[in-house]
């Protein structure tokens, strides 16, 4: 019997030794797109203690996305830090002292332990890097892609690592923003996905998972909910400005969906329903709108241009 419990106790802990030994403690990371996205992920990747590389096309990006990080670090810290302003300048300095910058991603990936992809999304231009990376980058290393829309699996299949790709999908802005959607394919290995969910945990957030769906679970619900938003201005059936109160006050919501419309860009949800609907024609969710594809014809994409459903001056 001593024997048996002897055997157990080896047995239970040399099983949760296998167990640890199976995750990836991410320490290095490499993130792809210095945009609104890729910047504040390196910001909370650094500011938690990782270190950084953030990569873009040239060093005038690059340059632009470390100012934002530095004064978004200054907003937070003052925040943060409101009664020890030594505190908060140690905080900073820390942090940027884990960021590094490059415009040549093969070059940079040799060590890292996880790359952050937050490229323009178009899934080509996507997959060429993947494909690319795949080939400088270690064995261990773990891929992932912020995409709002595309499928995490087509990219995935351009490498030779499928079962170390999984999707991290932020939210903006970043630093502010609480959630993270981890992603996991068919493929994906459940290693994988564990080192990517305490990675969102390591950077602060709080991560939820999601099957390889359009939309994932935030996007699948909010992109039919805006487009429905549009359906009913269309028809004339109420204002923008009544819808927008409406769903303010009677539902909670801090914004109207014609304010977050414009807030996130009406080309991007145009881009979103016009994917969906191509993979999904027959879904009345995600149907196109002629308002939505007149505004985006007119360039009137929301706040970045100055007029979108509202105007912005
Ligand atoms: P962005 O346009 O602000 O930034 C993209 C950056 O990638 C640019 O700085 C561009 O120079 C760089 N880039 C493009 N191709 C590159 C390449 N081959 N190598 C290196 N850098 C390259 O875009 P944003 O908004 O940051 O979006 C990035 C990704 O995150 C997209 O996949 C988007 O769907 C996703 N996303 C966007 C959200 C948003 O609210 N904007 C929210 C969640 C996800």
């Amino acid at each position: 019997m001593a024997f048996a419990t002897r055997h157990f106790v080896r047995a239970a802990s040399s099983d949760a030794a296998t167990a640890a030994a199976k995750k990836l403690l991410i320490k290095h990371v490499t993130i792809i797109g210095g945009g609104l996205m890729g910047a504040g992920i390196a910001q909370v990747a650094a500011a938690s203690g990782h270190t950084v590389v953030l990569v873009d096309q040239s060093d005038e990006i690059l340059k632009k996305s470390t100012k934002g990080i530095e004064e978004s670090l200054k907003r937070v810290t003052k925040k943060k830090f409101a009664d020890k302003p030594e505190a908060g300048a140690e905080f900073i300095k820390n942090t940027l002292k884990n960021l590094t910058t490059s415009t040549d991603a093969a070059s940079v990936v040799h060590s890292t332990d996880l790359v952050i992809e937050a490229i323009v999304e178009n899934l080509d231009v996507k997959n060429e890097l993947f494909k690319t990376l795949d080939k400088f980058a270690p064995e261990h290393t773990i891929f992932a892609s912020n995409t709002s829309s595309l499928q995490i699996t087509k990219m995935a299949n351009a490498t030779t690592r499928q079962d170390r790709f999984g999707g991290l999908h932020f939210f903006n802005p970043v630093p502010m923003m609480k959630l993270v959607e981890v992603i996991k394919t068919p493929m994906t290995s459940q290693k994988t996905f564990e080192s990517l969910v305490d990675f969102s945990k390591a950077v602060g957030k709080s991560p939820v998972s999601c099957k390889d769906t359009p939309g994932f679970i935030v996007n699948r619900l909010l992109v039919p909910y805006m487009m429905e938003a549009v359906r009913l201005f269309e028809r004339g059936d109420a204002s923008k400005e009544d819808i927008d109160v409406a769903m303010k006050l009677g539902a909670g919501y801090p914004m109207g969906p014609f304010e977050l419309l414009d807030y996130v860009g009406l080309d991007t949800s145009k881009y979103i329903i016009d994917g969906w609907h191509s993979l999904e024609p027959n879904n009345p969710l995600f149907a196109p709108s002629p308002l939505l594809n007149k505004l985006v014809e007119e360039k009137k994409l929301g706040k970045k241009t100055g007029e979108g459903f509202y105007k912005y001056k």
